[in-house]
């Protein structure tokens, strides 16, 4: 590693530990704690990453107690840990540090009973005042908890500690309410204090589109309109909305997946390299190239997106019932479930390079990358193969599942005048040979730290609702669309493939 450009081996981090602290999660007894939260703090105290005395304490209305807590949590550990079944010893000495405090959210009483705990653990345990809050919360309470945790002074540590809270998305449901959001919560903490999760940030294959980016030299010169043709961007879920449908049908595909991860990656994609690796220095670039994107105005949506709603169908051999059918939705909905659009970075590095963005659930296979296709030779030297039979150089990012990055060319075939694509292939299963961590691993571990490189600023946030918010005031005022409009277990509606063929391009097969 020491042969790593310094900014980079500093924005690694290799090895760091953070000192003693408490991690409250707020909506401690939902889904999110028992399936991602308490496995990756499990993981993270597996590999020794974790201070002594490290301590949680799980705050939420039902009644339990802290050994009902730990139980509860040892079942989503041993259900969704990435590294099995829990080791009895290891969890004895963690669940040691895992307390519950129960209260209603807007209890001023619960936060003062909140408030004692902490500083007993701190005594206790030796966490030093250091605290992360975290929202797991729906977001319709975020702004109880954030009012109380002010009104009884947990916005500040005592004895010289820190208090970091972490926010869960969705953050806002537009421009406005994002804004209001951030009016919140910048009135109780500083924005240095505010980690805006966005896990995909979190995912190894995501950090390492900056290093591909930025640590090798001979992409870069590549990366701009005079050698790029397009870019695709692709997250596809091979589900249907689950037990999600109450909270789905009022989000839809562009609000719970373009305005956070599928900007993210853009801005990743096509950000200009920062000064420094440094929380601020990345997070300036990717404002920028966000600034940087030609707003769709709400008359254009017919011409740069594209909508689908999936009808019953089936996955994996699995029967699905269409989204209209799923609890929760409402047997009318126009939600989308699948969405396509093509955006526009105008600046001088990307000026009319499209940049096409899909996402949808109820696809055939679970699968996201991000696509670079290059321009194709200006005239054919090799008359035997016609023009249009020659592929055009992609470079694939690959980011789940089978990670890794392919790169693909033209290749004469042994003995024949023809030429053929072939792929450079990199996988991190055969080159690393490890297991990458969970992103809420790397993301609760930074917070910890104080860094937040990986999460997201105000600034951020609000460019990329200011994309999205006229994207769905274009829709509100458009007529009601044909939904249903695919099967589930197709790629999508046809008409994405339409929307696709007006620019003479097709979507990439996965
Ligand atoms: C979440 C969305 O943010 O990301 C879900 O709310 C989606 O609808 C999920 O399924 C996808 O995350 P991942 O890590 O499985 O690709």
């Amino acid at each position: 590693m020491s042969d790593l450009p310094n900014p980079l081996r500093h924005g690694l981090r290799i090895g760091r530990t953070p000192e003693p602290c408490t991690v409250v999660i707020f909506g401690a007894s939902g889904d999110l704690t028992s399936r991602k939260l308490v496995p990756a703090l499990y993981n993270l105290a597996r590999e020794r990453r974790l201070p002594g005395g490290f301590s949680v304490v799980g705050f939420a209305r039902r009644p339990w107690d802290d050994a009902q807590f730990r139980q509860v949590l040892l079942d989503g550990v041993n259900a969704n840990s990435r590294s099995g079944a829990v080791e009895t010893e290891l969890w004895a000495s963690f669940a040691e540090g895992i307390h519950y405090q129960p209260g209603s959210f807007d209890d001023p009483s619960a936060y003062a009973r909140l408030a004692e705990r902490l500083a007993e653990l701190d005594q206790r345990r030796g966490t030093g005042g250091n605290r992360v809050f975290y929202l797991a919360t729906p977001p319709e309470a975020y702004p109880d908890i954030i009012r109380q945790l002010g009104a009884h002074g947990l916005n500040q540590s005592p004895h010289g500690g820190w208090t970091r809270i972490i926010i869960e998305k969705p953050f806002g449901r537009d421009l406005a309410s994002a804004q209001a959001l951030n009016q919140q919560v910048l009135a109780v903490f500083e924005e240095p204090q505010v980690y805006r999760i966005d896990h995909y940030l979190g995912k190894e294959t995501v950090q390492n589109i900056m290093v591909f980016r930025f640590a090798n030299g001979i992409f870069e010169p590549l990366w701009d309109r005079r050698s790029v043709d397009h870019v695709q961007i692709t997250v596809a879920e091979n589900l249907g909305v689950e037990d999600r449908g109450g909270y789905y049908d009022h989000s839809g595909a562009l609000r719970d997946m373009i305005q956070n991860h599928l900007m993210q990656l853009l801005a990743l994609v096509a950000m200009e390299p920062p000064v420094s690796y440094d929380a601020d220095a990345v997070r300036d670039e990717k404002v920028k190239v966000l600034r940087a994107i030609r707003r769709i105005r709400p008359e254009e949506v017919a011409t740069y997106t594209v909508r689908g709603q999936y009808d019953a169908g089936s996955l994996s051999g699995r029967p699905l019932p269409g989204y209209r059918d799923e609890r929760g939705v409402d047997p009318a909905s126009q939600t989308e479930t699948y969405i396509g659009l093509k955006l526009f970075v105008e600046n001088w590095r990307w000026a009319g390079v499209p940049f096409y963005l899909r996402s949808g659930k109820a696809l055939p296979r679970r699968v996201s990358e991000i696509a670079i296709q290059f321009k194709t030779v200006p005239t054919m030297l090799f008359a035997e193969t016609p023009m249009h039979d020659i592929e055009p150089n992609v470079l694939a990012i690959k980011l789940q599942p089978d990670e890794g990055i392919t790169l693909k060319f033209g290749s004469k075939v042994p003995g024949q005048p023809q030429i053929r694509p072939v792929t450079m292939d990199f996988r991190y299963g055969t080159s690393f040979g490890v297991a990458s961590p969970e992103a809420y691993e790397r993301l609760l571990l930074d917070c910890m730290l104080g860094d937040s490189t990986l999460f997201t600023r105000r600034d951020e946030v609000e460019a990329s609702w200011s994309l999205i918010t006229p994207i769905h005031q274009g829709w509100l005022a458009s007529p009601a669309q044909p939904f249903p409009n695919y099967e589930a277990g197709s790629w999508g509606p046809t008409s994405a493939d339409e929307f696709m063929a007006r620019d003479g391009r097709t979507w990439r097969r996965l």
